[in-house]
């Protein structure tokens, strides 16, 4: 692996590897040391868990970063272009980290670019060290990836980690219950995609008849930010929520667990926080794990 751009890039002997080697940071089998490296994160969109979790991710390995949280203190204020920006700041450090609006910014970065580049969300496209952490999370609470079935609640459309995810687990003989508003399916480009030909997709509109067939709940937030009309928003933002009532009353498996990849606006009440079946918190935790895994793999530090 030169970069991280996509899903679609990763093997599924790529995907094993990195979350072996996870795992293995998270036990403490490995502890890889960058301390002659520098990271940039140019996040042109707002983050709290991936900018935060990356560069805890780099302090962790005795490196060190910089950051670009928004673009009101850089000089794209003053028009600098995309391509000036990122071939300025790769004659500083080893690695950048790239979020952006605009979907194929990371994987142009990484085609002008000499240094590794990790797309860490363009626009509705991608998020790969996302679906990183996902399957990090869904192989550590199910004990594998392998034929399970996974609920895939939201915004489907607009959402970057939905579109990441479908392809990770592509690979693992997944059946996917996707539910979604009308206008907030998932894309026809990505559901008769012929990469996910082995994929099964069956659409629902009841959460409480697939919760007792669910090992995990994958909960998405309405992309407000996506929307070019607001009323549009306004007419779709409650479809789905998410109550500890809703799961307790569905007798899920034992197993169960109810990832989302935070924020979350409405669609989860703070009721389900104390429930043994909510994991999105400690998901947010396993993404550091990842992302030094991700980092040390790009920069030949293992
Ligand atoms: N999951 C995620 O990408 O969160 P942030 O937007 O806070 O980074």
């Amino acid at each position: 692996m030169e970069h991280v751009i996509s899903m679609r890039d990763l093997s599924q002997a790529d995907i094993l590897q990195l979350l072996q080697t996870a795992a293995q940071i998270e036990n403490k089998e490995l502890q890889p040391d960058i301390s002659d490296k520098v990271a940039a994160l140019l996040f042109y969109e707002p983050s709290t868990r991936t900018v935060f979790s990356f560069d805890t991710a780099v302090k962790r390995m005795n490196g060190k970063s910089i950051i670009m949280a928004g673009t009101e203190a850089s000089s794209v204020k003053k028009g600098e272009s995309f391509s000036d920006t990122v071939q300025t700041v790769s004659q500083y450090v080893d690695i950048i980290i790239i979020r952006s609006i605009l979907e194929g910014a990371a994987r142009y970065a990484s085609e002008i670019l000499p240094i590794p580049i990790v797309n860490a969300g363009d626009g509705s496209n991608q998020h790969p060290t996302q679906t990183m952490l996902d399957l990090y999370s869904i192989k550590k609470t199910q004990g594998t990836l392998s034929n399970l079935n996974i609920a895939l609640v939201g915004d489907l459309r607009f959402g970057r980690t939905i579109h990441s995810l479908v392809y990770g687990l592509a690979h693992f003989g997944v059946t996917f219950y996707t539910v979604a508003p009308k206008h907030l399916k998932l894309p026809l480009y990505i559901k008769n995609d012929p990469a996910l030909a082995n994929v099964k997709f069956i659409e629902c509109d009841s959460l409480a008849e697939i919760i007792p067939l669910l090992d995990v709940m994958y909960v998405t937030r309405v992309q407000k930010e996506r929307f070019a009309d607001p009323v549009e928003y306004d007419l779709v933002k409650n479809s789905y929520q998410i109550t500890s009532q809703l799961i307790t009353s569905c007798n899920p498996k034992e197993n169960f667990k109810i990832l989302h990849p935070l924020p979350r606006v409405h669609e989860i009440t703070v009721d389900v926080d104390p429930l043994p079946y909510a994991y999105y918190f400690q998901q947010a935790k396993n993404g550091l794990y990842i992302r030094q895994a991700i980092i040390a793999t790009l920069l030949g530090a293992l």
